[in-house]
């Protein structure tokens, strides 16, 4: 569709960053905090998670280049063991008193806090318990829930459950340290999360005055590669298994039908216990919030054992499956110098496609583009294609609007360079570069990018410029 004029973004339009407490923080091990399973991440040749940027020690400094920036809002993560060290039991004060410094912080400073609170970090206590396979998890996120609602739902009033579960459970391996889960227990694991989820939406209704609160998955349009129907059944497979399942579920609290066929087909339908679909009905979100990087393309499964193709996968890697969907290529497409495809249009397609199935307000609470930025001897990173990218996703996101999407805001990844989940400090993402490399923590100074002379400007004219 070609509208004549763009409808503008909206006045109170939530620009925002987006980054997350094991990525960011560092002090892994000080003030009290536990250990995450993220923790036991120490590849060789890549930054593992201990210092990361030293947030934890710029927290003032960082908060101070958001409202340079502009940002009208900025989303984080809570690490769970640094408020229950063992996940669960004993509350860290000085955990809590981090982050009340931080929201007062961004506070002071206009920038409204969104907190996503559990994002990949699981506490490692809870973890040698069975994690999320067990069920007594869903108690212990209930109870850090409240502990959150009561501590900072004073001053904070967008919430995120849990980051990207779809991710957890399609692309296990970095979240289940010492196991590989099989499908069945990851099914179980993945209706543990929609359990606990829906506590802590109804936990966050009933304590936090005006409290909104939403999932957080990585949703994306999955293309069939022809206008074969089989290719089309192919693509509404796996886009139903990968994206239809978590926001049914968040949404209207009850299990995709084709999912749940798939589920039984397999073999791996999750125990449900009574009590837990009424729960699941029950809580409604406020909000989508919504991980966009690139979407996928696919073709008619064969079934002949070639439909799986085990290959070095990150979250935005497809793999096909037998008899489902079959991993195919997109020509149309460039890609990052990461193998990630960049779709800006694609952005638009994932967003109509969600708020027709939902009609709820969306925010983006991640894009962006992973590259090797280089600090030139100007003392300057030239990150031009940063720009590009995010100019040509605004620009969607804006058509979107105009298509009658309710866009409330837009957080890309991310506001610093932080540990990025797979290819350490040489994939950066931030507006704000960190001086640091993989192994040589150097001296963790912050350097504005050209990006973010340019993200100020949009912000302060509420858009880009037609
Ligand atoms: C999302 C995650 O999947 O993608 C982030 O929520 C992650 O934690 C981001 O950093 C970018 O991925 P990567 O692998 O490049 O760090």
């Amino acid at each position: 569709m070609f509208y004549k004029n763009c409808k503008p973004f909206p006045n109170n339009f939530l620009w925002g960053a987006s980054t997350s407490a094991y990525q960011v923080e560092g002090a892994y091990d000080e003030d009290g905090k536990g250990l995450s399973i993220q923790d036991l991440h120490h590849p060789k040749d890549i930054a593992d998670f201990k210092v990361a940027s030293d947030h934890y020690h710029h927290m003032k400094e960082d908060v101070k280049l958001m409202a340079e920036l502009g940002l009208r809002a900025y989303r984080f993560s809570i690490s769970w063991v640094r408020i229950l060290p063992e996940g669960e039991g004993e509350v860290n004060e000085k955990g809590i008193a981090f982050y009340n410094e931080l929201i007062d912080e961004l506070i002071a400073h206009g920038i409204e806090p969104i907190v996503t609170m559990y994002h990949f970090d699981l506490p490692l206590a809870l973890h040698e318990k069975g994690g999320w396979n067990n069920r007594d998890t869903i108690k212990a996120f209930e109870v850090y829930a409240e502990i959150l609602f009561k501590s900072y739902g004073d001053r904070v009033k967008y919430w995120l459950t849990i980051n990207e579960q779809n991710v957890m459970i399609n692309h296990p391996n970095a979240m289940n340290p010492g196991k590989n889960p099989s499908k069945k227990e990851l099914y179980q694991q993945c209706h543990n999360m929609f359990v606990a989820s829906a506590k802590a939406i109804k936990l966050c209704h009933q304590l936090v005055p005006n409290g909104k609160i939403g999932p957080a998955p990585n949703i994306t349009a999955i293309y069939p590669e022809k206008c074969n129907p089989a290719d089309v059944i192919a693509s509404d497979n796996w886009e139903s298994l990968r994206c239809w399942l978590y926001l049914d579920m968040a949404v209207y609290g009850r299990y995709h039908s084709l999912v749940w066929s798939y589920l039984e087909e397999k073999g791996y339908t999750p125990k449900i216990e009574e009590g837990e679909m009424e729960i699941l009905a029950e809580a409604k979100p406020d909000f989508l919030g919504v991980n966009y990087y690139a979407t996928a393309t696919v073709a008619a499964a064969k079934n002949d054992g070639n439909d799986c193709q085990p290959r070095n996968g990150d979250q935005q890697v497809m793999i096909g499956e037998e008899g489902v969907y079959r991993a195919a290529q997109n020509d149309y497409l460039e890609i990052t110098e990461f193998g990630w495809m960049i779709d800006s249009i694609g952005l638009r397609v994932t967003l109509r496609r969600i708020y027709d199935r939902y009609h709820l307000p969306i925010l983006i609470t991640e894009n962006g583009l992973g590259a090797k930025d280089e600090l030139t001897s100007d003392g300057a990173i030239h990150d031009e294609y940063r720009i590009d990218y995010l100019t040509r996703h605004f620009h969607q996101a804006q058509l979107a609007i105009t298509d009658g999407v309710d866009l409330i805001g837009y957080c890309p990844w991310s506001f610093i360079d932080l540990v990025s989940t797979h290819q350490g400090y040489r994939k950066r993402y931030g507006f704000v570069y960190v001086e640091r490399d993989e192994k040589d923590l150097k001296r963790l100074k912050r350097i504005k990018k050209d990006s973010f002379y340019w993200y100020q400007n949009i912000i302060k004219q509420n858009g880009i410029e037609e």
